[in-house]
């Protein structure tokens, strides 16, 4: 079996040896978690639904892009993996799994076409029929709202460039809060705001219009001025936010709720000084940018200068105030990787530059490190007042050499190993004080991955995406263990 880290191989020599010791815990595990932990699994709307026209659904942003602009290699996600016609047979693999919580999203348009106004009944009894058939099989749903299909009405509208995305945001919000609230009592405010509206919304939109040069080198890349002009957009989002949050308990419900963030520690590729502060200014573009407002309510001053130096921030008096006064009860985490970066005098990127993955296999998401989700949750726990945590997404893929289906069967080692070093982790974080409550594997199947079309496999259960068929990986018999032992 092959391990893709050098702490991997210890960490399996290790584990193999002192299972076999006294001193390991009395069921055997090397590394055991809270009894009380949640073990989960994560999807998304647009990446699984599919039934893209049916049933009265709008059409998003994403429905636009990949009809209209080829922008995912041809592929859409209106089929995806049929999840919408196929939640029975999905469910009852989660159960098998043994997750005790399925992250899912709600899509926008599927309750609401227009984004406001008239609502989609048939979208309602949608979510109802998961939500039901998932309590009926001891899974308990926890629901991201929105994890970037926008409504295109609302696009057309100025998007979250208009100060009236708060509003339309927090009536949507209002509406999952009444119709589902009496049965979800996780939510998942926003996915990562930072890959929506830094990366993709600019990205995208400029395949389709072009107005810059496409990053050259990687695609984290986005001259300042474009970073600089999405700022007030990613403001209104985080008002919506803290608008849901407060709609939310002003409801009386007495779940928890909080935001979604991709966090990455950012290194300095040399020991220069001059790298050193770039990986500060990446790091606050990234990291901070976000995790500030969500759990501070502000906005790190060096950031917002180096934005405000190109455009100018649309903060009303009183708006960060209302932040602060509305934080959620936890913070989500999704860790892929970290970044190392350098100075590069070429590059429109604050003049710096993103190194490449320097692992020998090589993950969709970049460099496999879990030591980073370590330091990660560590950082947040003793930076902003100890708040509890949910890894909400971690997972990998890394192509045929993990992904191949042969006689029914994937043979997934790498990602087994990425899960387990990652646990590894994450227990170290608990063990150290971090309030961390649960973790989400990305992905419970295969599914639509974005720009990268149907290429990325991040599953514990593969999809074939012609037939619909799904396989069980050898990293879902393995979840299934440490789920069952809740360790390993
Ligand atoms: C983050 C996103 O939330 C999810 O939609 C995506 O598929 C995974 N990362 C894997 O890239």
């Amino acid at each position: 079996m092959k391990y893709p880290l050098i702490n991997g191989v210890l960490a399996f020599v290790l584990f193999s040896f002192t299972a076999a010791l006294p001193i390991a815990s009395a069921n055997n595990n090397t590394v055991t978690f809270p009894a009380n932990f949640t073990w989960g699994s994560a999807t998304a709307s647009y990446q699984v639904e599919g039934a893209y026209q049916e049933d009265g659904k709008g059409v998003s942003v994403w429905d636009t892009y990949t009809n209209q602009h080829n922008i995912s290699n041809g592929d859409t996600g209106n089929v995806a993996i049929d999840q919408y016609h196929r939640y029975k047979e999905d469910i009852a693999l989660l159960k098998k799994l043994g997750i005790k919580s399925y992250r899912f999203s709600l899509s926008w348009a599927r309750l609401l076409p227009e984004g406001t106004g008239k609502v989609n009944q048939a979208g309602i009894d949608y979510y109802n029929n998961l939500i039901n058939e998932l309590l009926a099989n001891d899974i308990k749903p926890a629901i991201t709202l929105f994890h970037w299909d926008y409504p295109q009405a609302l696009a057309n509208q100025g998007g979250w460039g208009n100060r009236k995305s708060i509003d339309w945001y927090t009536n949507f919000a209002k509406l999952a809060f009444q119709s589902f609230g009496n049965r979800v009592d996780t939510w998942i405010t926003f996915n990562e705001p930072y890959i929506d509206l830094m990366i993709f919304e600019p990205l995208i939109g400029n395949r389709i219009h072009p107005t810059f040069p496409a990053p050259p080198n990687h695609p984290f890349e986005l001259p300042n001025a474009v970073m600089a002009k999405q700022a007030t957009k990613t403001h209104h989002l985080m008002m919506a936010n803290a608008k849901a949050i407060q709609t939310y308990r002003s409801l009386g419900y007495k779940g928890q709720i909080g935001i979604t963030l991709n966090l990455s520690p950012v290194y300095a590729a040399t020991a220069s000084t001059q790298d050193f502060k770039l990986s500060k200014i990446e790091d606050g573009i990234m990291n901070r940018w976000f995790l500030d407002p969500a759990l501070r309510g502000a906005y790190p001053e060096d950031i917002k200068a180096l934005y405000e130096h190109y455009a100018p921030m649309k903060i009303k008096s009183g708006d960060l105030a209302f932040l602060k006064a509305n934080r959620g009860d936890f913070i989500g985490i999704n860790y892929y990787s970290p970044l190392r970066v350098g100075a590069d005098a070429q590059s429109v990127h604050f003049g710096l530059k993103i190194q490449p993955n320097p692992n020998q296999w090589k993950a969709y998401n970049g460099e496999s490190y879990p030591d980073g989700l370590y330091e990660l949750m560590r950082r947040i726990d003793t930076t902003y007042n100890h708040p509890a945590i949910i890894v909400t997404e971690n997972g990998a893929g890394y192509g045929t050499a993990d992904d191949t289906l042969v006689d029914g069967q994937v043979h997934d080692a790498l990602r087994i190993a990425y899960l387990k070093d990652h646990l590894v982790s994450a227990k170290k974080a608990i063990d150290n004080g971090v309030n961390l409550k649960g973790y989400y594997y990305w992905s419970a199947f295969d599914n639509f991955e974005w720009l990268s079309g149907y290429k990325a496999r991040f599953g514990l259960i593969h999809v074939d995406f012609a037939t619909q068929q799904r396989t069980w990986k050898d990293s879902a018999t393995a979840y299934q263990q440490i789920i069952t032992n809740n360790g390993f």
